[in-house]
């Protein structure tokens, strides 16, 4: 799958977890198609990762554009490539109750988290199913496995990814094209002060935090291995478990007590 002309097209990759992807897959051999809006950003880590002997080209795109997400496959074949691997990784999230949100915020996320997984999937997909190989890694989180009060939209969009994912799965077997979801526990990026929930990061327990690089060489490897999710972190697959066979009316009202993003006065 690394021939020249090959490319892992990875969104989000100007931070975090997208960028320990990028990373991970250069050094497995890998080239690489950063997207993300901080042009700069992908332009040095797409330096970096030329240095060390990959292809590294860099699209600089608004996600939450649909326009936007339809040059893409253009703009990729104008450089003389083929995505052979995909990764929807770019995401964030909004904090507090839907009763005070701000709707067009609430929008772009579902834009962001849902629409352009769907969206690039449906683009990049037919080309890889005809070639009879690929493979697909989108990034939901733990938050799939339970609804999330105070990050209700945000909970929903990974369900949706996670659903949608395993979905797919289902389609693609026999066309030697995969589709893996990568749920992963707190990480430390900039998601959380995105998400206005930096000061809260510190009363999240050491055990429960795993790091970026961790996360994306689990990522990549189950991806790999044709794997139908990976939640990197023991805790994280407990809580995960948990999660989705506890029951709504128990679980529910404890999350919400306990979200951090819990207006103080309720
Ligand atoms: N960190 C965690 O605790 C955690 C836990 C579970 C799941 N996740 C998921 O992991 C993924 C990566 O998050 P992260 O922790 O690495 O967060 P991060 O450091 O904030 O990175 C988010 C990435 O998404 C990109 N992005 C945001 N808006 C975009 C847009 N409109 N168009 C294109 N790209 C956009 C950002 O790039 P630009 O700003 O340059 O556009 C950035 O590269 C997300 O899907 C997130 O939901 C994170």
């Amino acid at each position: 799958m690394n021939s020249r002309n090959r490319t892992a097209l990875v969104t989000g990759a100007s931070s975090g977890i997208g960028t320990e992807i990028a990373r991970e897959l250069a050094r497995r051999g890998y080239g690489v198609t950063l997207v993300a809006r901080r042009e700069d950003r992908l332009r040095e880590l797409a330096d970096e990762l030329e240095a060390t002997g990959v292809r590294a080209e860099v699209l600089a795109t608004d996600l939450v554009d649909p326009a936007s997400r339809a040059q893409l496959p253009q703009r990729v074949a104008d450089l003389g490539l083929e995505v052979s691997i995909l990764v929807n990784n770019a995401g964030f999230s909004t904090t507090g109750p839907v009763s005070e949100s701000d709707v067009s915020a609430e929008l772009r996320m579902i834009e962001l988290n849902v629409a352009a997984v769907a969206d690039l999937c449906s683009r990049f997909l037919p080309a890889m199913v005809e070639r009879g190989g690929g493979a697909v890694l989108n990034v939901a989180s733990t938050a799939a496995f339970q609804p999330l009060p105070y990050q209700s939209g945000y909970g929903a969009s990974k369900a949706f990814v996670l659903s949608y994912t395993h979905a797919l799965r289902g389609e693609l077997r026999g066309t030697g094209v995969t589709a893996t979801t990568l749920c992963p526990g707190p990480v430390k990026t900039e998601f959380a002060e995105a998400a206005g929930l930096g000061e809260t990061e510190n009363s999240t327990p050491d055990f429960l935090w795993e790091t970026a690089d961790a996360v994306a060489r689990a990522g990549v490897r189950g991806m790999l291995e044709g794997r139908a999710k990976v939640i990197p972190g023991p805790i994280n697959r407990i809580t995960a478990t948990l999660g989705n066979i506890a029951p709504r009316s128990i679980l529910v009202p404890v999350i919400a007590r306990s979200h951090p993003a819990k207006p103080k006065d309720t």
